[in-house]
């Protein structure tokens, strides 16, 4: 498959570019997206995914983003966390514009301040739970022993699981260490694909109240992507995606 996705060419004259993207402002939003555009080209055709779609959300506020499936909510995630690039449209976090980042500035952008946790835990078979947790320490150079990683992993009541294997790992538990090893650089956006997915109902239940407590706790700027009607009723604000751009179903805003 081929996307495509250029760069987009508005750019804000008003504020320097920064090379990096600085603390939110207390009173700012901690994200804001305004008129995002992400389209695919395939075979000629062009696939409207993201359509004019606009998002606020305030630091430390608790998101759930909801919709049927293949309505663009994983594709909203990578863009939000820089892994992607929208066909157009600005992309606000901390008052700086992701769109005016070149590729190693959203790099850093994504080791410094983001903390993905996905449907499938994507965890490194071969090295231990506190060894996956440490991997983005390692990755971004702020590791300098394994306090923190066994800290987050004490967090999510894996202090007597540091060095089995994800396979030796049961599902809520990886789940959980992938939730440990997305917040170990104290990251000040979390997005999670659907987190709790892959996991029986009350699994995801329990994991996503731990996921809830750290959140309150850290005040992490979160959005979670979740089927879960009950997940979702959890956070502070249901939004739902649908026709490319975002409605509130809880909450008064977008
Ligand atoms: N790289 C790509 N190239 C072309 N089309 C793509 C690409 N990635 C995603 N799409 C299409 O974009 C649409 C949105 O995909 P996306 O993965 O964001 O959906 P989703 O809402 O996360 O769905 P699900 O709930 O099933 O995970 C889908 O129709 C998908 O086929
Ligand atoms: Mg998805």
């Amino acid at each position: 498959m081929s996307s495509d996705s250029p760069r987009p060419t508005s750019r804000r004259t008003s504020e320097p570019a920064s090379g990096s993207v600085a603390g939110a402002r207390d009173s700012s939003p901690a994200i804001e997206v305004r008129d995002l555009d992400k389209f695919y080209f395939m075979a000629g055709q062009r696939l409207e995914v993201l359509k004019g779609l606009n998002l606020t959300v305030s630091p430390g506020e608790l998101v759930a983003v909801v919709g049927q499936s293949g309505s663009g909510k994983s594709t909203l995630l990578h863009i939000l966390g820089a892994l992607d690039r929208p066909t157009s449209g600005s992309v606000r976090f901390g008052g700086d514009d992701l769109q005016d980042l070149d590729a190693e500035g959203l790099a850093r952008f994504r080791r410094s301040s983001v903390g993905f946790v996905f449907q499938f835990h994507n965890l490194l078979p071969e090295f231990s739970a506190l060894e996956n947790v440490s991997m983005p320490q390692r990755i971004s150079g702020a590791y300098r022993d394994e306090r923190a990683g066994r800290e987050m992993l004490a967090l999510v009541g894996l202090e007597t699981r540091l060095h089995h294997r994800p396979g030796e790992l049961s599902g809520g538990e990886q789940q959980r260490v992938a939730i440990a090893r997305a917040l170990v650089n104290q990251p000040r956006l979390v997005l999670a694909d659907e987190p709790t997915g892959n996991l029986d109902s009350r699994t995801g239940s329990r994991v996503f109240e731990l996921f809830r407590e750290v959140q309150r706790a850290k005040k992490h700027t979160s959005i979670v992507v979740t089927h879960n009607a009950r997940i979702a009723s959890k956070c502070d604000r249901i939004l739902k995606l649908e026709n490319g751009s975002l409605e509130a179903v809880s909450g008064t805003h977008v």
